[in-house]
């Protein structure tokens, strides 16, 4: 024990001289008086027991300090704490009791009593230093168990912040003193080399991040503020639900702060933030000391519609059920930490009144914060004096709101966690202890560390609940859903709406009963809280430069290619033959085009149906006035030749309408060659006649002789042969063949004729190009030969007519989709034929039909006059 104290004392020595207010120290006493201990100054607990064993305990029972005086020339006047909580006063009572219970117990802890010493720490961690200084201190130098070498106590419970409870922790380090805590969830306290001493009977705040990124994952609260106090507790949580939310949807839109020492500048300055951004879902972890005062600023500048995501240190804070905190702090939610149910609390409490106490401070000022008035006269107090009739009542809810401690609920467990663990020291067997040599403690001098080992191994039961700790001396991980409704009264009420449950395998820890929640603003409906406004099915996400990926833009797919969620991140393109609908959400079998018998097909087929019939009906009248004259003149064999070439050509283009097969394709470009040739070989065989016939009437020529019927025919024949056996090759070798075109338009497959081979194709068309170009020389040269029925006027009209549909034709040709290359081509060959027919037999038709009387073979000889 010696070590115990001169450690005790030297560490007293460090710490006064860093804060002056300690009230444990050392005189400057030689160093062979170092026994004889002085306290400069007592330090009052608030509630003392004597007992076999003592525990401290520490409680918050003010909510704030004013700060303390640093100027070390003079001795520090006693802290000033202010705004007493008749929450933490609660629990202090609560841990009365627990230890009034066990004492009277008999089967736990039976022939010996505990304890207590009960110490303010005012919320404060420099005054909660300074009350675990006090608490391993005695009252006075005599009774100080520190300066007679026992061991001043046996644990500590508390304290309730984190930020108080890692100084109390560091100050019980060295005794090996183990502490638990009622309140303290500060991730910080996990690791186990710096608080090795440190027992909580709350979940790490590990779990309670967890719990909320789960829930601003499950409420699609994309875009969200932090708010945090400025302690460790708000900085590790803040930490932790940052790396809980790395790799989700959610993005933090900022993280403000709000000063130790509250500054109103500052706070209206992180309300303003809160106003400006488009992040309605604010997750708060503080606690009352600086939410208070951040909420009244906050209420002032009459903002609405925020959805407050509550930590465990406030969201069953009765401070704020006041109705007027309804419009703005309704529809809060958050994890609170488990309740319990102590049976004797509500009654415990009720018997504390000033009359019961009458030195006692604490009970004093619990009597002015629940009824404004002062107990006793002699204080230099403001307040009127009480009746004395006061009696503490439910509505005096601060205080005496029992109906599901969970704070208080706590504080019960750790000093049942403390007596149980003596008590199993207590039962210890000498020869089969658990320490060295198989020894156990010896009951008259337990050491704290004795206590330790068996605080590591305590499991008991409390209303049916489980009670240990975890290796690292934290305890089972379960949180309760709070909603904060409105009650009959108008005043806020905390309505359990679901649970957290860490030891459930991942995914099935949260259970939130949706239906049963109101949101801020009495809504029903889940509140918003995103940057950008989701993308529907058919669009992607497109994310902004330099902002964070929860701002984004939507683009809408391109064309072929789809997305059927919300918020895709890409459009996947539709297979092949398939193409995007117009929203872009399905992908559908592309359109199948060809020149169908739609209004195009028909007005073509028409056309050369009448064509056809035409040419028909020319030849018919031709056939009956074969021996007119005009008729016999113009050489009738191969007018009428010529008709059925033409009436060929016309039939032809109705290969090129419906759906292209392999026949089809195959018998468009060759019929409509063959024919085409075979009859402007016609054309070509009349030219030479015409040009043979008006040549030879000169002295000399005999040219007629050569131009018989015989040799006529064989120059059609020969002349077609050409275009035949080029055909006929181009079938062989490289046959035109049905093909889908989805080069053209993406959407849509087209269906069109390959031509197989392209020079075969060119050559076709050259050669009837070259057949026309030569009847039009010929034609053109037989022009101005006498006679009045010179046909080879209209031959050159027709072959000029020809020709120009035809250069016509080739750039339309080449510049048409598929189907419409068909049409085009389809055109092209009516557009020549009728021009043929039109050009080459209107004349004579006319003739035939109107004029009769010139169809005579005087007539037709007779030169021209003019
Ligand atoms: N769980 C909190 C903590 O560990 C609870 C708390 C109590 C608190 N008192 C506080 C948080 C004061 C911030 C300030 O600290």
């Amino acid at each position: 024990m010696t070590f115990f104290v001169s450690f005790a004392l030297l560490y007293s020595v460090c710490v006064l001289t860093i804060t002056y207010n300690t009230i444990a120290s050392i005189t400057s006493a030689p160093p062979s008086a170092a026994n004889v201990c002085t306290l400069h100054k007592s330090f009052p607990p608030g509630f003392v027991a004597q007992g076999d064993f003592v525990i401290g305990g520490i409680f918050p029972l003010h909510y704030n300090q004013e700060m303390p005086d640093i100027n070390s020339t003079y001795r520090p006047p006693p802290v000033k704490c202010n705004g007493f909580d008749p929450r933490a006063f609660r629990w202090a009572q609560t841990m009365r009791l627990a230890v009034k219970e066990i004492n009277l117990r008999t089967e736990l802890l039976p022939n010996y009593t505990l304890g207590y010493k009960i110490f303010d720490s005012c919320a404060y961690p420099l005054t909660g230093q300074r009350a675990a200084l006090a608490v391993l201190n005695g009252l006075s130098e005599d009774n100080s168990p520190m300066c007679s070498g026992a061991s001043p106590l046996l644990a500590v419970i508390g304290e309730s912040g984190s930020a108080q409870s890692i100084v109390v922790s560091r100050i019980l380090q060295p005794f090996r003193i183990p502490m638990i805590s009622y309140f303290s969830s500060c991730a910080c306290f996990s690791d186990r080399r710096k608080f090795p001493t440190f027992f909580r009977v709350i979940p790490n705040d590990d779990y309670q991040v967890k719990a909320i990124a789960q829930l601003l994952v499950r409420f699609n609260w994309t875009w969200v503020g932090l708010v945090r106090g400025d302690h460790e507790y708000g900085r590790f949580a803040v930490q932790g639900l940052m790396r809980e939310l790395q790799g989700t949807k959610v993005c933090v839109a900022y993280q403000e702060m709000i000063p130790l020492l509250y500054n109103r500048q500052r706070a209206l300055e992180i309300i303003q933030v809160m106003r400006r951004s488009l992040a309605k879902v604010v997750v708060v972890f503080s606690a009352e000391g600086e939410m208070t005062p951040f909420l009244d600023d906050y209420m002032m500048q009459n903002i609405t519609g925020t959805q407050w995501v509550a930590s465990e240190a406030w969201v069953t804070a009765s401070v704020f059920t006041g109705s007027e905190y309804y419009p703005y702090m309704g529809g809060t939610i958050g994890f609170g930490i488990r309740k319990g149910h102590i049976p004797r609390l509500s009654d415990y409490l009720q018997t504390v009144n000033p009359q019961m106490y009458p030195d006692n401070l604490l009970v004093k000022e619990l009597w002015e914060a629940l009824y404004g008035c002062s107990p006793s006269l002699s204080s230099g107090s403001q307040l009127p004096p009480c009746s004395g009739q006061e009696s503490l009542l439910e509505q005096h809810s601060a205080y005496m709101n029992t109906s599901s401690p969970r704070v208080a609920y706590n504080v019960y467990k750790a000093v049942y966690a403390i007596a149980h663990s003596l008590h199993n020291l207590l039962l210890c067997q000498p020869g089969s202890g658990p320490f060295q040599n198989n020894s156990c403690a010896s009951s008259n001098n337990i050491q704290p560390w004795q206590l330790q080992y068996y605080l590591e191994e305590v499991t008991f039961n409390i209303d049916g609940e489980e009670v240990n700790f975890d290796l690292k001396g934290d305890s089972i991980p379960y949180y309760d859903i709070i909603n904060w409704q409105r009650g009959t009264d108008g005043n806020i009420e905390f309505v359990h709406v679901g649970l957290f449950d860490g030891t459930k395998p991942s995914g099935e820890e949260l259970v939130i009963q949706e239906d049963s929640i109101i949101w801020a603003g009495h809504q029903s409906e889940v509140p918003q809280s995103v940057c950008s406004a989701s993308c529907y099915p058919g669009s992607r996400k497109a994310v902004r430069r330099g902002e964070p990926v929860c701002c984004f833009d939507c683009v809408p797919c391109d064309g072929g290619k789809i997305s059927n969620q919300t918020n895709s991140i890409e459009c996947t393109f539709c297979p092949e033959d398939f193409w995007s609908n117009k929203d872009r959400t399905a992908c559908i079998p592309k359109k199948v085009e060809f020149l169908a018998y739609d209004s195009l097909g028909i007005a073509l087929t028409v056309t050369s149906v009448v064509g056809a019939c035409l040419t028909i009906a020319v030849f018919a009248v031709f056939f009956y006035h074969r021996n007119t004259a005009i008729v016999r003149v113009n050489n009738s064999e191969l007018s009428f030749f010529i008709l059925f070439a033409l009436t060929l050509c016309f039939l032809c283009s109705l290969v090129f309408i419906g759906e292209p097969t392999s026949w089809s394709c195959m018998l468009r470009h060759t019929a409509f060659s063959i024919t085409f040739s075979l009859c402007l070989s016609c054309i070509l065989g009349k030219t030479l006649v015409v040009l043979a016939a008006f040549t030879a009437a000169r002295p000399g020529d005999n040219i007629m002789k050569w131009l018989g019927p015989k040799q006529q025919r064989v120059i059609i024949f020969s002349c077609t042969q050409v275009q035949v056996v080029v055909c006929a090759v181009w079938l062989i070798d490289a046959p035109p063949f049905p093909s889908r075109n989805t080069q053209y338009e993406h959407s849509k497959i087209i269906l069109e004729c390959s031509v197989g081979s392209s020079i075969a194709f060119w050559c076709v068309l050259g050669y009837i190009g070259l057949q026309a170009c030569l009847c039009f020389v010929l034609a053109f040269l037989a022009r101005k030969l006498p006679g009045n029925f010179n046909e080879a006027k209209f031959i050159t009209f027709s072959m000029l007519i020809f020709c120009a549909v035809w250069l016509a034709f080739i750039p339309a040709y080449i510049s048409s989709p598929g189907n419409y290359a068909d049409a085009v081509e389809s055109f092209a060959i009516l557009a020549s034929s009728f021009g043929l027919l039109f050009c080459l037999f209107s004349p004579k038709c006319y003739i035939i039909l109107l004029k009769p009387e010139k169809n005579t073979k005087q007539h037709l000889m007779a030169k021209d006059k003019k």
